[in-house]
Protein backbone atom coordinates (compact mmCIF):
# COMPACT_ATOMS: atom_id res chain seq x y z
CA UNK A 1 0.00 0.00 0.00
CA UNK A 2 1.17 3.60 -0.62
CA UNK A 3 1.67 6.76 1.67
CA UNK A 4 0.08 8.57 -0.71
CA UNK A 5 -0.96 9.09 -4.49
CA UNK A 6 0.12 12.36 -6.62
CA UNK A 7 -2.01 12.62 -9.47
CA UNK A 8 -1.28 13.97 -12.13
CA UNK A 9 -3.97 15.27 -14.98
CA UNK A 10 -2.61 15.76 -18.16
CA UNK A 11 -3.79 16.55 -21.83
CA UNK A 12 -0.82 17.38 -24.57
CA UNK A 13 2.20 17.60 -22.09
CA UNK A 14 4.64 15.66 -24.11
CA UNK A 15 7.50 18.10 -23.11
CA UNK A 16 6.93 18.03 -19.55
CA UNK A 17 5.66 14.42 -18.36
CA UNK A 18 9.33 12.99 -18.32
CA UNK A 19 10.73 15.99 -16.09
CA UNK A 20 7.39 16.37 -13.90
CA UNK A 21 7.13 12.74 -13.37
CA UNK A 22 10.73 12.43 -12.53
CA UNK A 23 10.94 15.32 -10.07
CA UNK A 24 7.69 14.21 -8.55
CA UNK A 25 9.37 10.60 -7.88
CA UNK A 26 13.01 11.89 -6.91
CA UNK A 27 11.07 14.41 -3.97
CA UNK A 28 9.03 11.55 -2.93
CA UNK A 29 12.37 9.43 -2.58
CA UNK A 30 14.27 11.98 -0.59
CA UNK A 31 11.74 12.29 2.00
CA UNK A 32 11.50 8.63 2.17
CA UNK A 33 7.56 8.19 0.99
CA UNK A 34 6.40 5.36 -0.52
CA UNK A 35 4.28 7.44 -3.10
CA UNK A 36 2.04 6.40 -6.26
CA UNK A 37 2.67 8.72 -9.60
CA UNK A 38 -0.78 8.41 -11.38
CA UNK A 39 -0.80 10.32 -14.81
CA UNK A 40 -4.51 10.59 -15.94
CA UNK A 41 -4.40 11.70 -19.34
CA UNK A 42 -7.69 12.17 -21.39
CA UNK A 43 -5.88 10.00 -24.58
CA UNK A 44 -3.85 13.09 -25.42
CA UNK A 45 -3.13 12.39 -29.46
CA UNK A 46 0.68 14.17 -29.20
CA UNK A 47 3.47 11.64 -27.09
CA UNK A 48 2.41 12.15 -23.62
CA UNK A 49 0.61 8.76 -23.08
CA UNK A 50 4.12 7.13 -25.15
CA UNK A 51 6.04 8.92 -22.27
CA UNK A 52 4.32 7.63 -19.40
CA UNK A 53 4.10 3.44 -20.58
CA UNK A 54 8.18 3.46 -21.19
CA UNK A 55 8.46 5.19 -17.13
CA UNK A 56 6.18 2.77 -16.16
CA UNK A 57 8.65 0.35 -17.23
CA UNK A 58 11.78 1.72 -14.97
CA UNK A 59 9.50 2.37 -12.17
CA UNK A 60 6.88 0.51 -10.57
CA UNK A 61 5.23 3.45 -8.46
CA UNK A 62 4.00 4.94 -12.01
CA UNK A 63 0.15 4.14 -13.13
CA UNK A 64 -1.39 5.75 -16.45
CA UNK A 65 -5.15 6.09 -16.55
CA UNK A 66 -6.38 7.04 -19.94
CA UNK A 67 -9.19 8.19 -20.39
CA UNK A 68 -11.51 8.01 -23.98
CA UNK A 69 -14.83 9.43 -23.02
CA UNK A 70 -16.02 13.07 -20.86
CA UNK A 71 -13.02 14.96 -21.77
CA UNK A 72 -11.59 17.44 -19.00
CA UNK A 73 -9.53 18.52 -16.23
CA UNK A 74 -12.11 18.19 -13.65
CA UNK A 75 -13.51 14.90 -14.21
CA UNK A 76 -9.89 13.31 -15.02
CA UNK A 77 -8.76 14.76 -11.05
CA UNK A 78 -12.14 12.74 -9.85
CA UNK A 79 -11.51 9.64 -12.02
CA UNK A 80 -7.67 9.69 -10.30
CA UNK A 81 -9.56 9.59 -6.77
CA UNK A 82 -11.49 6.43 -7.83
CA UNK A 83 -8.73 4.92 -9.13
CA UNK A 84 -5.94 6.17 -6.83
CA UNK A 85 -4.22 2.81 -4.03
CA UNK A 86 -3.50 5.25 -0.99
CA UNK A 87 -5.71 7.32 1.47
CA UNK A 88 -4.03 10.49 0.66
CA UNK A 89 -4.16 12.34 -2.48
CA UNK A 90 -1.84 15.02 -3.75
CA UNK A 91 -3.14 16.69 -7.25
CA UNK A 92 -0.21 18.53 -9.24
CA UNK A 93 -0.13 20.43 -12.66
CA UNK A 94 1.89 18.97 -15.01
CA UNK A 95 3.30 21.78 -16.57
CA UNK A 96 6.04 22.51 -13.36
CA UNK A 97 3.45 25.35 -12.65
CA UNK A 98 3.35 23.93 -8.55
CA UNK A 99 6.32 23.14 -7.14
CA UNK A 100 6.49 19.19 -6.34
CA UNK A 101 9.07 20.18 -3.16
CA UNK A 102 6.38 21.32 -0.87
CA UNK A 103 4.64 17.51 -1.74
CA UNK A 104 5.56 15.96 1.56
CA UNK A 105 4.86 19.05 3.56
CA UNK A 106 1.29 18.82 2.30
CA UNK A 107 1.39 15.02 3.26
CA UNK A 108 2.44 15.80 6.59
CA UNK A 109 -0.04 18.27 7.52
CA UNK A 110 -2.84 15.47 6.36
CA UNK A 111 -1.09 13.52 8.69
CA UNK A 112 -1.52 15.37 11.36
CA UNK A 113 -5.06 15.41 11.12
CA UNK A 114 -5.67 18.11 8.30
CA UNK A 115 -8.36 17.19 5.84
CA UNK A 116 -7.33 19.45 2.91
CA UNK A 117 -4.20 21.06 2.32
CA UNK A 118 -4.25 23.67 -0.34
CA UNK A 119 -1.13 24.99 -2.42
CA UNK A 120 -2.13 29.09 -2.00
CA UNK A 121 -1.14 31.96 -4.19
CA UNK A 122 -2.87 34.63 -2.35
CA UNK A 123 -1.76 33.78 1.00
CA UNK A 124 1.34 35.66 2.74
CA UNK A 125 4.37 33.73 1.17
CA UNK A 126 2.89 32.64 -2.04
CA UNK A 127 2.71 34.12 -5.84
CA UNK A 128 2.08 34.46 -9.11
CA UNK A 129 4.96 34.31 -11.72
CA UNK A 130 4.73 35.34 -15.52
CA UNK A 131 1.09 35.85 -15.63
CA UNK A 132 -0.58 38.76 -18.37
CA UNK A 133 -2.77 41.19 -16.64
CA UNK A 134 -5.92 39.60 -17.99
CA UNK A 135 -5.63 36.07 -16.51
CA UNK A 136 -4.49 37.54 -12.98
CA UNK A 137 -7.92 39.68 -13.21
CA UNK A 138 -9.57 36.58 -14.18
CA UNK A 139 -8.20 34.44 -11.53
CA UNK A 140 -8.76 37.23 -8.81
CA UNK A 141 -12.34 37.05 -9.94
CA UNK A 142 -12.86 33.18 -9.78
CA UNK A 143 -11.14 33.45 -6.53
CA UNK A 144 -13.44 36.30 -4.80
CA UNK A 145 -16.58 34.49 -6.10
CA UNK A 146 -14.91 31.06 -4.26
CA UNK A 147 -14.48 33.37 -1.65
CA UNK A 148 -18.00 34.06 -0.43
CA UNK A 149 -18.58 30.47 -0.49
CA UNK A 150 -15.35 29.86 1.77
CA UNK A 151 -14.33 33.23 3.61
CA UNK A 152 -11.22 31.43 5.61
CA UNK A 153 -9.98 29.92 2.74
CA UNK A 154 -7.32 32.75 0.35
CA UNK A 155 -7.12 30.30 -2.31
CA UNK A 156 -10.37 27.95 -2.85
CA UNK A 157 -9.58 27.07 -6.86
CA UNK A 158 -5.79 26.14 -6.05
CA UNK A 159 -5.11 23.58 -8.70
CA UNK A 160 -2.52 22.20 -6.14
CA UNK A 161 -3.95 20.49 -2.98
CA UNK A 162 -3.96 17.13 -1.02
CA UNK A 163 -6.93 15.74 0.56
CA UNK A 164 -7.79 12.78 2.79
CA UNK A 165 -9.71 9.97 0.82
CA UNK A 166 -12.49 9.67 2.91
CA UNK A 167 -12.68 13.43 2.35
CA UNK A 168 -13.93 12.83 -1.45
CA UNK A 169 -15.26 8.96 -1.08
CA UNK A 170 -18.57 9.42 -0.32
CA UNK A 171 -18.97 12.99 -2.51
CA UNK A 172 -21.59 13.70 -4.74
CA UNK A 173 -19.05 15.48 -7.14
CA UNK A 174 -19.96 16.66 -10.18
CA UNK A 175 -16.79 18.12 -11.98
CA UNK A 176 -16.72 20.14 -14.84
CA UNK A 177 -14.24 22.80 -15.86
CA UNK A 178 -11.31 23.80 -14.17
CA UNK A 179 -11.90 24.20 -10.38
CA UNK A 180 -11.97 20.82 -8.97
CA UNK A 181 -10.86 21.82 -5.48
CA UNK A 182 -14.07 24.22 -5.15
CA UNK A 183 -16.07 20.88 -5.95
CA UNK A 184 -14.14 18.97 -3.34
CA UNK A 185 -14.95 21.83 -0.71
CA UNK A 186 -17.88 21.72 -1.55
CA UNK A 187 -19.52 18.67 -1.66
CA UNK A 188 -16.57 16.67 0.51
CA UNK A 189 -16.85 15.89 3.69
CA UNK A 190 -14.23 17.77 6.14
CA UNK A 191 -13.53 19.72 8.83
CA UNK A 192 -10.17 21.62 8.55
CA UNK A 193 -8.49 22.53 6.09
CA UNK A 194 -4.43 24.28 6.28
CA UNK A 195 -3.30 26.26 3.73
CA UNK A 196 0.51 26.43 2.79
CA UNK A 197 1.66 28.80 0.12
CA UNK A 198 3.50 28.66 -2.73
CA UNK A 199 4.81 30.81 -6.02
CA UNK A 200 2.85 29.75 -9.27
CA UNK A 201 4.94 29.99 -12.40
CA UNK A 202 3.24 29.89 -15.70
CA UNK A 203 4.03 27.17 -18.13
CA UNK A 204 7.51 27.56 -20.04
CA UNK A 205 5.96 25.02 -22.92
CA UNK A 206 2.80 24.31 -24.38
CA UNK A 207 -0.46 26.20 -23.82
CA UNK A 208 -3.11 26.51 -21.52
CA UNK A 209 -6.03 25.43 -22.20
CA UNK A 210 -8.20 27.75 -19.86
CA UNK A 211 -10.84 29.04 -22.43
CA UNK A 212 -14.18 31.12 -22.14
CA UNK A 213 -16.34 28.27 -21.92
CA UNK A 214 -14.30 27.64 -18.66
CA UNK A 215 -15.69 31.06 -16.87
CA UNK A 216 -18.98 30.16 -17.45
CA UNK A 217 -18.71 26.73 -16.01
CA UNK A 218 -16.93 27.93 -13.21
CA UNK A 219 -20.42 30.38 -12.48
CA UNK A 220 -22.31 27.75 -12.70
CA UNK A 221 -20.46 25.32 -10.42
CA UNK A 222 -20.71 28.30 -7.48
CA UNK A 223 -24.57 28.77 -7.80
CA UNK A 224 -24.42 24.61 -8.11
CA UNK A 225 -22.87 24.13 -4.66
CA UNK A 226 -24.27 26.89 -2.93
CA UNK A 227 -27.67 24.70 -4.24
CA UNK A 228 -26.07 21.84 -3.18
CA UNK A 229 -25.49 23.23 0.67
CA UNK A 230 -29.13 24.03 0.87
CA UNK A 231 -30.25 20.17 0.64
CA UNK A 232 -26.69 19.01 2.19
CA UNK A 233 -26.64 20.50 5.62
CA UNK A 234 -23.27 18.60 6.94
CA UNK A 235 -21.20 20.52 3.88
CA UNK A 236 -18.74 23.40 4.44
CA UNK A 237 -20.87 25.73 2.39
CA UNK A 238 -23.75 25.26 4.43
CA UNK A 239 -21.98 26.06 7.41
CA UNK A 240 -21.14 29.32 6.29
CA UNK A 241 -24.87 30.12 4.77
CA UNK A 242 -25.64 29.21 8.74
CA UNK A 243 -23.65 32.30 9.29
CA UNK A 244 -25.24 34.33 7.11
CA UNK A 245 -28.90 33.47 8.11
CA UNK A 246 -27.94 33.90 12.15
CA UNK A 247 -25.62 37.19 11.22
CA UNK A 248 -29.43 38.63 9.11
CA UNK A 249 -31.49 37.47 11.71
CA UNK A 250 -29.29 39.45 14.27
CA UNK A 251 -29.54 42.55 12.15
CA UNK A 252 -33.37 42.02 12.68
CA UNK A 253 -33.09 42.01 16.09
CA UNK A 254 -30.77 45.05 16.07
CA UNK A 255 -34.01 47.12 13.94
CA UNK A 256 -36.05 45.92 17.54
CA UNK A 257 -33.65 46.96 19.78
CA UNK A 258 -33.11 50.20 17.44
CA UNK A 259 -36.49 51.23 17.41
CA UNK A 260 -37.75 50.19 21.21
CA UNK A 261 -34.60 51.86 22.93
CA UNK A 262 -35.77 55.46 20.31
CA UNK A 263 -39.17 54.53 21.67
CA UNK A 264 -38.06 54.58 25.41
CA UNK A 265 -35.38 57.48 25.38
CA UNK A 266 -38.17 59.73 23.43
CA UNK A 267 -40.80 58.69 26.59
CA UNK A 268 -38.31 59.84 29.15
CA UNK A 269 -37.61 63.40 27.53
CA UNK A 270 -33.96 62.91 25.96
CA UNK A 271 -34.02 64.80 22.16
CA UNK A 272 -34.34 63.24 19.18
CA UNK A 273 -30.97 63.39 17.53
CA UNK A 274 -29.13 62.41 21.08
CA UNK A 275 -32.27 59.63 21.63
CA UNK A 276 -31.41 58.47 17.92
CA UNK A 277 -27.76 58.21 18.38
CA UNK A 278 -27.74 56.17 21.19
CA UNK A 279 -30.44 53.88 19.87
CA UNK A 280 -28.08 53.47 17.19
CA UNK A 281 -24.61 52.98 19.42
CA UNK A 282 -26.82 50.41 21.75
CA UNK A 283 -28.46 48.34 18.81
CA UNK A 284 -25.15 48.03 17.55
CA UNK A 285 -23.88 46.58 20.93
CA UNK A 286 -26.99 44.36 20.85
CA UNK A 287 -25.79 42.99 17.25
CA UNK A 288 -21.90 42.27 18.08
CA UNK A 289 -23.01 40.53 21.32
CA UNK A 290 -25.33 37.94 19.43
CA UNK A 291 -22.90 37.65 16.61
CA UNK A 292 -19.77 36.75 19.03
CA UNK A 293 -21.70 34.72 21.20
CA UNK A 294 -23.68 33.05 18.54
CA UNK A 295 -23.45 33.94 15.32
CA UNK A 296 -19.84 33.08 15.60
CA UNK A 297 -19.01 31.51 18.67
CA UNK A 298 -16.63 28.69 17.45
CA UNK A 299 -14.76 31.53 15.65
CA UNK A 300 -10.77 30.64 17.01
CA UNK A 301 -10.49 35.03 17.20
CA UNK A 302 -12.68 34.47 19.98
CA UNK A 303 -9.78 33.18 22.55
CA UNK A 304 -6.98 35.38 20.84
CA UNK A 305 -8.44 38.95 20.97
CA UNK A 306 -9.80 40.59 23.81
CA UNK A 307 -13.25 41.05 23.43
CA UNK A 308 -12.85 44.79 23.33
CA UNK A 309 -11.02 44.75 20.18
CA UNK A 310 -13.64 42.65 18.03
CA UNK A 311 -16.50 45.02 19.40
CA UNK A 312 -14.11 47.74 18.20
CA UNK A 313 -13.86 46.41 14.79
CA UNK A 314 -17.50 45.73 14.89
CA UNK A 315 -18.38 49.14 14.90
CA UNK A 316 -15.71 50.57 12.70
CA UNK A 317 -17.47 48.15 9.62
CA UNK A 318 -20.76 48.53 10.71
CA UNK A 319 -19.67 52.58 10.34
CA UNK A 320 -18.76 51.32 6.81
CA UNK A 321 -21.99 49.41 5.81
CA UNK A 322 -23.88 52.07 7.26
CA UNK A 323 -22.14 54.84 4.72
CA UNK A 324 -22.28 52.48 2.05
CA UNK A 325 -26.01 51.70 2.64
CA UNK A 326 -26.36 55.87 2.62
CA UNK A 327 -24.32 56.51 -0.47
CA UNK A 328 -25.98 53.39 -2.57
CA UNK A 329 -29.47 54.79 -1.68
CA UNK A 330 -28.39 58.36 -2.38
CA UNK A 331 -26.37 57.20 -6.07
CA UNK A 332 -29.84 55.32 -7.18
CA UNK A 333 -32.16 58.15 -6.32
CA UNK A 334 -30.05 60.72 -7.89
CA UNK A 335 -29.08 58.90 -11.36
CA UNK A 336 -31.78 56.55 -12.21
CA UNK A 337 -34.55 58.22 -10.10
CA UNK A 338 -35.45 54.95 -8.42
CA UNK A 339 -37.93 54.87 -5.78
CA UNK A 340 -35.95 56.20 -2.24
CA UNK A 341 -37.57 53.01 0.04
CA UNK A 342 -36.65 50.44 -2.77
CA UNK A 343 -32.82 52.34 -3.05
CA UNK A 344 -32.55 52.20 0.93
CA UNK A 345 -33.69 48.47 0.71
CA UNK A 346 -30.77 48.15 -2.16
CA UNK A 347 -28.29 49.42 0.08
CA UNK A 348 -29.57 47.77 3.01
CA UNK A 349 -28.37 44.49 1.04
CA UNK A 350 -25.43 45.73 -0.44
CA UNK A 351 -24.39 47.20 3.26
CA UNK A 352 -24.92 43.78 4.67
CA UNK A 353 -22.95 41.92 2.50
CA UNK A 354 -20.00 44.15 3.26
CA UNK A 355 -20.68 43.97 7.12
CA UNK A 356 -20.96 40.26 6.86
CA UNK A 357 -18.11 39.54 4.67
CA UNK A 358 -15.44 41.81 6.41
CA UNK A 359 -16.66 41.11 10.10
CA UNK A 360 -16.39 37.28 8.30
CA UNK A 361 -12.56 38.11 7.77
CA UNK A 362 -11.69 40.64 10.15
CA UNK A 363 -14.00 40.52 13.72
CA UNK A 364 -14.18 36.75 13.62
CA UNK A 365 -11.75 35.56 11.10
CA UNK A 366 -8.94 33.15 10.56
CA UNK A 367 -5.88 33.72 13.23
N1 LIG B 1 -6.72 14.99 -18.26
C1 LIG B 1 -6.81 16.29 -18.59
N2 LIG B 1 -7.87 16.70 -19.35
N3 LIG B 1 -5.87 17.14 -18.19
C2 LIG B 1 -5.98 18.43 -18.54
C3 LIG B 1 -7.05 18.93 -19.31
C4 LIG B 1 -8.04 18.00 -19.75
O1 LIG B 1 -9.00 18.32 -20.42
N4 LIG B 1 -6.87 20.27 -19.50
C5 LIG B 1 -5.73 20.58 -18.84
N5 LIG B 1 -5.19 19.49 -18.28
C6 LIG B 1 -3.98 19.38 -17.49
C7 LIG B 1 -2.76 20.00 -18.15
O2 LIG B 1 -2.09 19.05 -18.94
C8 LIG B 1 -1.95 20.42 -16.93
O3 LIG B 1 -1.23 19.35 -16.37
C9 LIG B 1 -3.02 20.85 -15.93
O4 LIG B 1 -4.19 20.12 -16.31
C10 LIG B 1 -3.30 22.35 -15.95
O5 LIG B 1 -3.66 22.75 -17.24
P1 LIG B 1 -3.28 24.19 -17.84
O6 LIG B 1 -3.98 24.30 -19.12
O7 LIG B 1 -1.81 24.40 -17.77
O8 LIG B 1 -4.01 25.08 -16.77
P2 LIG B 1 -3.74 26.59 -16.38
O9 LIG B 1 -2.30 26.85 -16.13
O10 LIG B 1 -4.46 27.45 -17.32
O11 LIG B 1 -4.58 26.60 -14.99
C11 LIG B 1 -3.97 26.33 -13.79
O12 LIG B 1 -4.30 27.30 -12.85
C12 LIG B 1 -5.63 27.28 -12.37
C13 LIG B 1 -5.75 28.32 -11.31
O13 LIG B 1 -5.73 29.59 -11.84
C14 LIG B 1 -4.35 24.95 -13.25
O14 LIG B 1 -3.52 24.66 -12.14
C15 LIG B 1 -5.74 24.85 -12.77
O15 LIG B 1 -5.96 23.58 -12.12
C16 LIG B 1 -5.98 25.95 -11.78
O16 LIG B 1 -7.33 25.93 -11.42
MN1 LIG C 1 -0.67 25.71 -16.54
Amino acid sequence: MYDLTVIIPTFNEEANIRKIVIEVDEVLSKSSLNGEILVVDDNSPDGTIGIVNELKKAKTNVSLLVRTSDHGLSQSVADGFLHASSEVFVVIDADFSHPPSIIPKMYEEIRAGTDVVIGSRYMEGGGIRKWPLKRRVISLGATFLGRVLFPDITDPVSGFFAVRKSVVTQAQLKPRGYKILLEVLGKGVWENDKEIPFEFSDREIGASKLKIKTIIEYAQQVLNITLYSFSHHQSAAWREWKKVFKFGLVGVSGIIVNLAILQLLLMSGISGYIALFFAIAISILNNFLWNDLWTFKTSPKRSVTSIWRRLGFFYVISAGGAAINYGIAILLVQVIGMNIFLSDLIGILIGFTWNFLVNRRITWGRT
